[in-house]
């Protein structure tokens, strides 16, 4: 090998770095959707404005499966299982509950548990 780079090689490397810098902007505009979420982590009551703790559920909660029956679980059990819903919520870039909003869907649902689904 020459100690001469020859200049095949010189475009070789500006290919490269060409190809990186697309890697790297193909990456930066897939990044807007990501700080979408954390804007809704700010002003979570964008998502669902001035809703109640009914509507919240009933629009957060079917983004994945159908509503849950309100006798499937106790008191004990829904606050712990509204946590880890909203965690999934958000883990799957879904529109997610702030503290304020899971705790009224929370109330909602066990202030229906007597009642019949
Ligand atoms: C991001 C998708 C998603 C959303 C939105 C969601 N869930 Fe779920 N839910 C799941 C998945 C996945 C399961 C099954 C796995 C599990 O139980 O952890 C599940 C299971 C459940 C179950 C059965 C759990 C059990 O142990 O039997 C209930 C009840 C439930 N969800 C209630 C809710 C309520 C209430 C909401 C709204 C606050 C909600 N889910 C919103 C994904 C979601």
């Amino acid at each position: 090998m020459s100690p001469i780079t020859p200049p095949m090689k010189n475009s070789t490397a500006i290919g490269v770095t060409a190809l990186f810098a697309l890697v790297a902007f193909a990456i930066l505009i897939s990044l807007p959707e990501k700080k979408g979420t954390h804007e809704m982590k700010q002003e979570p009551s964008r998502v669902f404005p001035l809703a109640s703790g009914k509507t919240l559920f009933e629009e957060s909660c079917v983004q994945c499966h159908t509503l849950p029956l309100f006798k499937s679980h106790t008191p004990d059990q829904w606050p712990i299982l509204v946590k880890k819903m909203n965690r999934y919520m958000e883990q799957t870039g879904k529109n997610y509950l702030s503290t304020d909003e899971a705790d009224a869907v929370t109330s909602y649902i066990l202030s229906n548990i007597p009642a019949k689904n």
